[in-house]
């Protein structure tokens, strides 16, 4: 077998059998087949697709390339994991608080992708917090504090590691087999005997439609099944950012401001929303809307932020930053974008994978795969979907450490927001 004839095979539009597939992920993961060729491949699934036993295959030989963690020591372990999105702080909320209400987290995240964002580059903003850590830290971790939200480290799916980084630089993210095996194999590595899926759609997700999502989000739930995972989805719009901040220190300074109470409503729905869904699958309560009261109840009386700061503290990171987020750095120039037009309006779109590239223009994103992302650079919305504007009002500002790209990446934004 080689690699020159299954990549042939798939760009011939034909299906690979499960050998080709576990020769592929094993000889890539082990840097016998090149990133030149492993990219071949990976466009090639993209254009033509996978069967459902094809992307079945992909998922087990990633989730296999690696450990599989075992965590039924711990009793019911859950996980959650989004198909992307831009402004997408959700975890960071989600994951103190369902573990602050005594059900374990075990987590295992992604670092950004295309024009989306990714956990563990937000986490890597907290000075100090370490995303790389070994497994039997991670299981004791959740052990011992009910939590650990880590990157794709030690040897968990370390195929779809290399497989991400190719198509974070290779424009080959939309893709439903390429995403559910990403996802899934992680998942299914990490241990977690329940999951929870946030399906994005819309224009700043890789999904631009509802139906897209449905079929994506159906794959999942029977790669789940077939795993022995039980796996829900929750179909999420995401046509506009999430929240008030883009960017990864902006999006951790807001995901502690909202364990703090302060939480704008769009993302509050979501974080509820899956975290109803989570406890429920836990076994904490079949009614959502009785779940969703526990868990504003545990932002208000605190509880949720000091599993934040437990799990930060734990995994290195310096919890003065958590307690005074006046201490985050902040970008070189926090540039206004001002509504100039004579009619005032309302803001009708303001489209999320514009914005998502926008970032990644000012440097909160990669081009290349070993890029290093700024962590202070990013958008804060003042205006969002629906909301009035007159003339001479901030729609938002770009937070830049580059003079010249800042004052683009103003103008840019001003086309990017759409007002009647
Ligand atoms: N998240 C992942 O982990 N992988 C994808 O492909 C998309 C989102």
């Amino acid at each position: 077998m080689n690699i020159q004839d299954i990549i042939a095979k798939k760009r011939d539009k034909q299906e690979l059998n499960k050998e080709e597939i576990y020769f592929f992920i094993n000889e890539y993961t082990n840097n016998k087949i090149a990133d030149y060729q492993a990219s071949a491949l990976i466009m090639a699934i993209y254009i033509n697709g996978m069967s459902k036993e094809e992307t079945l295959n992909l998922t087990l030989a990633m989730a296999s390339s690696g450990d599989i963690l075992d965590l039924s020591e711990i009793g019911i372990v859950v996980d959650k994991h989004s198909t992307g999105g831009v402004g997408d702080k959700v975890t960071l909320i989600l994951a103190p608080i369902i573990a602050s209400l005594g059900v374990p987290v075990a987590k295992m995240s992604g670092r950004g992708l295309g024009y989306t964002g990714g956990t563990i580059d937000k986490l890597e903003s907290i000075p100090g917090y370490k995303v790389n850590i070994l497994e039997k830290e991670f299981i004791q971790n959740v052990k011992n504090i009910g939590i650990s939200l880590i990157g794709q480290t030690m040897n968990l799916a370390p195929a779809d590691k290399k497989i991400y980084a190719l198509r974070d630089a290779t424009s080959t993210t939309e893709s439903i087999p390429l995403i559910a095996s990403s996802i899934m194999s992680k998942k299914i590595a990490a241990g977690a005997n329940k999951i929870v899926l946030d399906v994005t759609y819309g224009s700043g997700a890789f999904m631009k439609t509802k139906e897209q999502a449905e079929k994506l989000a159906d794959e999942m739930i029977e790669i789940g099944k077939l795993a022995g995972r039980e796996t829900i989805a929750i179909l999420t719009p995401m046509d506009e950012p999430l929240g008030k901040n883009v960017g990864n220190t902006l999006e951790v300074v807001e995901a502690i401001e909202a364990l703090n109470g302060s939480i704008k409503n769009d993302l509050k729905e979501v974080v509820l929303e899956l975290g109803s869904n989570m406890l429920k699958l836990a076994g904490k309560g079949n009614n959502l809307e009785e779940n969703k009261r526990k868990m504003i109840e545990n932002i208000k009386n605190g509880k949720a932020l000091e599993k934040f700061k437990e799990l930060v503290e734990n995994q290195g990171g310096d919890i003065s930053y958590i307690e005074d987020i006046n201490k985050f750095e902040k970008a070189k120039y926090i540039l206004p974008v001002i509504y100039e037009a004579n009619n005032e309006g309302i803001v009708r779109n303001l489209k999320a994978e514009e914005i998502g590239k926008l970032s990644v223009f000012l440097g909160g994103g990669r081009i290349k795969k070993e890029d290093k992302i700024d962590t202070a650079v990013g958008i804060t919305f003042n205006k969002k979907i629906g909301d009035k504007v007159e003339r001479g009002e901030i729609l938002a500002y770009i937070h830049a450490n580059n003079e010249e790209k800042g004052k683009e990446a103003v103008e840019r934004l001003k086309q990017i927001y759409v007002i009647e």
